[in-house]
């Protein structure tokens, strides 16, 4: 059976989980749920980053120790997790055990291959994004996100990133797939050939992370601490498939982590997906401006299948995205309420009065149902053909433009009428709906899950037909 191991950025448990979060987090599941849905072994992988400065600086302003921040953030994205119906197989914290022997392994082989050296570091540094500026990209004293920075100067600990600058390049070039969308591939592969200067990979000042073995005055910078999580849990499922990250991380995933992974001699991952970033009413979001949506209070309102759906269904993998609830209420009641649903509860309505739910397979394919036949046939074919480029989007739109023609049909072949002049034409043309139906179950079930799965429960299948069960509202109206 083939592997597929596919992981997202672990968070930060400096704050609560916002709906960007959620966002990546859902993305993955989708993925790992259509890879498992097409019988391969899937290692799905999230979980927190929990050391570094910024963390610390959060809970001297909480007034409690690191640990006891960590571990109750920690626990608010595991929760997360539950609320969004998440597949993940594993959880890492970076706190953990496992973590710290991993990371301090791969510190060692860098290290004993002379990858990382003893020096003195003076820059610029930003807590919030945990990243140092050089002076030249910092706009108006501050970094380019609008991060403040900080001028550090201590010993530290370099990692010779400059001398991996062309092997990052061969490995682009030989790999024109490793970094998507294409237009992310052509940004990094044009900042790499700008050249690469070594990196800082330890901080005296910051004693919140993993001790450096060859010096305990240091602990590891942890984006270095970070992206070993990789490999902490991966079991025996390195190189990864598939990371899946936000652009603002991509240079962390696409430069920093295949250097080091050279260096190390290890396997690289064979593909990093960035995503855009979703705004609020056409607004950044942030604390500041006091518009961040809450993804569990989401959830609350709308239940966890119509938040998954309206953010895959509304923001292509790759594009910035725009939330508002008017769009959120328009897209759910358009394509899942007064299509699918509907569809489904007048063809169930139909089955039940008349032919006691019992809708037997039938092979013969009259001409008006060709058309719809045809579409039924084809779309999985073309939502997996999406799926496998993750524009999971348009295997969405596959699912609800077939329920558009099974719709149509219906209206078509009025079944409520002819079933008074001919029962047995009546049980065929439910029988055609049936079979769009459940397709449309089966393409949608990584992207909602549970609703699918009631779906394919009242349809109760079975190789003689269908036996249907009393169809309860499935997609409630916004
Ligand atoms: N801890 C690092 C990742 C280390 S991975 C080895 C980190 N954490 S984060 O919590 O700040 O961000 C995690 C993810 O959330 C990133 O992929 C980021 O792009 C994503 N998002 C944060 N805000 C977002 C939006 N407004 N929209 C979409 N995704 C965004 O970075």
């Amino acid at each position: 059976m083939a592997n597929f191991y596919i992981t997202t950025p672990i968070y930060y448990v400096n704050d609560v989980p916002h709906i960007g979060h959620a966002y990546t987090s859902v993305a993955a599941d989708a993925i790992a749920r259509f890879y498992r849905q097409q019988g391969t072994n899937v290692r799905f992988l999230t979980g927190t980053d929990e050391h570094g400065q910024k963390i610390a600086n959060s809970a001297v302003a909480a007034g409690i120790s690191p640990q006891e921040l960590v571990d109750k953030v920690a626990q608010s994205f595991i929760n997360l997790g539950e609320v969004l119906n998440l597949s993940n197989d594993d959880f890492i914290r970076t706190t953990e055990q496992r973590h710290k022997e991993k990371a301090t392994w791969l510190w060692q082989q860098l290290y004993q291959k002379d990858e990382i050296y003893l020096a003195k570091y003076s820059g610029w540094y930003a807590v919030r994004d945990e990243t140092f500026y050089q002076e030249e990209e910092l706009i108006d004293g501050k970094a380019p996100t609008g991060a403040a920075v900080e001028w550090v100067e201590e010993d530290s600990y370099f990692f010779r990133m400059s001398k991996w600058q062309n092997a990052l390049l061969e490995h682009y070039a030989a790999h024109p797939d490793f970094i998507i969308p294409a237009s992310r591939y052509n940004e990094v592969v044009s900042f790499v050939k700008q050249g690469l200067q070594d990196i800082s990979v330890s901080r005296i000042s910051c004693r919140w992370g993993i001790t450096v073995p060859q010096n305990p005055q240091h602990t590891m910078y942890v984006w270095i601490d970070a992206l070993t999580n990789y490999l902490s849990a991966a079991e025996s499922f390195w190189p990864a498939d598939l990371h899946l990250v936000g652009k603002d991380i991509l240079r962390f995933h696409a430069v920093i982590w295949p250097a080091l992974l050279l260096a190390a001699e290890l396997p690289l991952p064979k593909q990093v997906l960035a995503h855009g970033w979703w705004m609020a009413d056409g607004q950044k979001m942030s604390k500041s401006l006091g518009n961040v949506i809450s993804p569990i209070s989401l959830c609350e309102q709308y239940g966890v299948d119509y938040v998954r759906y309206f953010l895959l269904r509304e923001m292509p993998l790759g594009n910035d995205g725009n939330f508002s609830h008017e769009q959120f209420v328009n897209r759910i009641n358009s394509e899942l309420v007064n299509n699918v649903g509907n569809l489904l509860q007048r063809v169930v309505t139909l089955a039940h009065k008349n032919f006691a739910g019992l809708i037997p397979r039938v092979e013969e394919l009259s001409a008006d149902a060709q058309e719809l036949y045809r579409r039924t046939q084809d779309a999985p074919e073309k939502a997996k053909h999406f799926m496998h480029n993750y524009q999971i989007h348009l295997a969405i739109e596959e699912a609800i433009s077939l329920g558009r023609a099974a719709n149509e049909y219906i209206d078509t072949m009025a079944p409520w009428h002819l079933v008074k002049t001919d029962a047995s034409k009546t049980r065929v043309v439910l029988y055609r709906l049936l079979e769009a139906i459940a397709t449309i179950a089966d393409i949608l079930a990584p992207v909602i899950p549970e609703s699918s799965k009631k779906i394919l429960e009242v349809l109760n299948k079975d190789a003689s037909g269908y036996t249907l069960l009393p169809a309860n509202i499935i997609f409630p109206r916004l």
